[in-house]
């Protein structure tokens, strides 16, 4: 009898094990299922498979005809390539003179100049077709180098620059003279932080504020603050979103260490809604919008250009009907949604992303722009989320400070950037926006189509991407015609271009111009002569093959 009893115990023990064994595997399975299948949705895979890389590069022998082009064509794109670094050391001579004397120092700018393209063509590029980082002048919508040489911005200053680079001027002016008596006294507020407190409230619909000195430490503040507040240890983010460098935003390549308390999964996905319906372990869901561009996928830059399969095409509608999914989910499971607009917090909409898509979130993060041109990080919240200690347990506090937080300098400079924002010039600006922008886009993809080119844009209201509509090995070399042609872009170079929105139809006429002159001549000298083979996934296996060769040679080396 006792036998059985204690048989029939460890049965019962035995299934207990094994149904707890099988829920385990069954939420296992949901997170799996709910990354986005690329490797930018497998970050840990991603990072093993991005060490194993092996680095090599093409000599002169092979720059010009890696995509197996016939010898008159790669001699007329070896012919263009240094014509073009003849015009660049001739049109930047002081650029490069100064590069050279600062650029061993200088450790940002070696890597942006390592990765402006795909890292088999750069050093070669680097040799010959310098980027200009040193610029004089800014005025309109127009940059002037210390050459001398006038480019249309397409850069954006990273996306602070919303409304012309004079408007940050005046804001850096006055808000200098507003504070200037009490100059860069830290620690404590100037008056003026009343003001900027009720605008950004009232903008954001939500209770208290902190501020902060960049973006990236807003965004780890409102992660710190959800986990305190949930008791919870995970963050989700999306695939290819970009949150900034803290590392539990940014696992996977770029950061040495696992981000363990961070799960990546896919946007725009019912399988991700299910997994934050079960798991009770997620304190927030973090959200940058401009995602909705390109979803799944990560910041456009040239030097991922290796073929032409990068996409992008935005559905306001869709991605809005997605946030209201979001925001259902989120408040049925207590997880605080957060809405990462340090990108396009005033660029969308005069009251931010949650104007523009009509959703409301727990907290926002503003940066860039919200500075009037100097360094800034908000973020706004719900009260109870805000809140840094608690009545009942005085020694558990959500600690957060920061030197240089609410700096006069830049509280007055947001001051006139907020006042400016409330003006009803400003508030026009923002009128028929997109539809002022896609019909931009529409005309030069028009325009693009007509000529031949193999080029098309996407955008979404002033932020803008190029897409290159047949396969080549080449499309990174675009950037570097942009520029000969008077376009200045940022060291992603033509995966991304963030327009003012003080662009008149004429400045928009003179990009499109050059913008289509570029083109012309990047297609006249033989960049995109195309296999009738050719596809993108027959280049990423002529790449594969590369890497494998040179596995094998380095091995035999060995
Ligand atoms: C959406 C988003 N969040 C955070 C950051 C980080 O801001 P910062 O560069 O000021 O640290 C950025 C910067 O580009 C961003 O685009």
């Amino acid at each position: 009898m006792e036998l059985s009893l204690s048989t029939l115990a460890l049965a019962g023990l035995g299934a207990a094990a094994l149904t707890t064994a099988a829920a385990k595997t069954k939420t296992r399975l949901e997170l799996s299922r709910a990354k986005h299948p690329s490797l930018v949705g497998h970050v840990r895979w991603s990072k093993r498979i991005a060490g194993l890389i092996p680095y090599y590069e093409f000599g002169d022998d092979r720059f010009f005809d890696c995509d197996d082009a016939p010898a008159g064509i790669a001699a007329q794109r070896r012919h263009a390539f240094y014509a073009l670094a003849d015009d660049y050391r001739a049109r930047y001579a002081r650029t490069i003179a100064l590069k050279s004397e600062v650029k061993g120092s200088i450790s940002d700018m070696q890597f942006t100049d390592a990765y402006r393209v795909p890292f088999p063509f750069s050093r070669l590029v680097r040799e010959n077709l310098g980027a200009s980082p040193f610029l004089e002048a800014s005025t309109g919508v127009t940059l002037t180098d210390v050459d001398g040489n006038l480019y249309y911005d397409l850069a954006g200053s990273y996306g602070v620059n919303v409304f012309g680079y004079d408007f940050y001027k005046a804001c850096l002016a006055e808000g200098a003279s507003r504070v200037d008596l009490l100059g860069p006294v830290l620690g404590t507020y100037h008056p003026v932080v009343a003001d900027n407190v009720a605008r950004i409230l009232d903008i954001s619909g939500l209770d208290e504020v902190s501020f902060h000195m960049s973006g990236t430490e807003a965004v780890m503040q409102a992660v710190r603050l959800a986990r305190y507040h949930t008791g919870r240890s995970h963050l989700v983010r999306f695939s290819g979103a970009y949150h900034g460098w803290w590392g539990d935003v940014q696992p996977g390549v770029g950061n040495p260490e696992p981000a363990r308390s961070t799960y990546t999964l896919a946007e725009m996905s019912d399988a991700t809604l299910n997994v934050l319906r079960r798991r009770r372990d997620i304190a927030c869901v973090l959200v940058n919008p401009i995602q909705a561009l390109h979803p799944n996928e990560g910041p456009p830059g040239d030097s991922a250009l290796i073929d032409s399969s990068r996409r992008a095409a935005f559905d306001r509608a869709a991605y809005a009907e997605w946030l209201y999914k979001l925001r259902e989910v989120c408040s049925a499971r207590g997880i605080v949604l957060i809405f990462d607009e340090v990108f396009v917090g005033f660029r969308l909409a005069n009251g931010g992303a949650q104007e523009y898509f009509g959703v409301r979130a727990d907290m926002v993060t503003y940066g860039k722009t919200l500075g009037g041109g100097l360094p800034i990080g908000v973020l706004c919240g719900r009260r109870a989320l805000m809140k840094r200690y608690r009545d009942d347990r005085p020694a558990d506090v959500c600690f957060a400070r920061g030197t240089f937080s609410a700096n006069p300098y830049v509280m007055g400079a947001m001051n006139a950037f907020l006042r400016r924002l409330a003006m009803p010039e400003c508030k026009a600006l923002y009128k028929d926006l997109d539809a002022t922008w896609n019909a931009r886009a529409e005309a030069l993809n028009a325009r693009l189509a007509a000529a031949g080119i193999p080029v098309a844009v996407a955008n979404m209201s002033t932020i803008w991407t190029v897409l290159y509509t047949q396969p080549s090995r080449y499309n990174w070399m675009f950037q570097y015609y942009l520029r000969k042609h008077g376009l200045a872009l940022s060291w992603v170079g033509s995966g991304r271009f963030i327009f003012s929105l003080n662009y008149t139809a004429q400045d928009f006429a003179a990009v499109a111009d050059q913008f289509i002159a570029a083109a012309e001549a990047m297609q006249r000298d033989g960049w995109w002569w195309r296999d009738a083979n050719g596809s993108p996934v027959n280049i990423k296996r002529q790449v594969l093959r590369e890497m494998w060769k040179l596995g094998v040679m380095k091995r035999k080396a060995a």
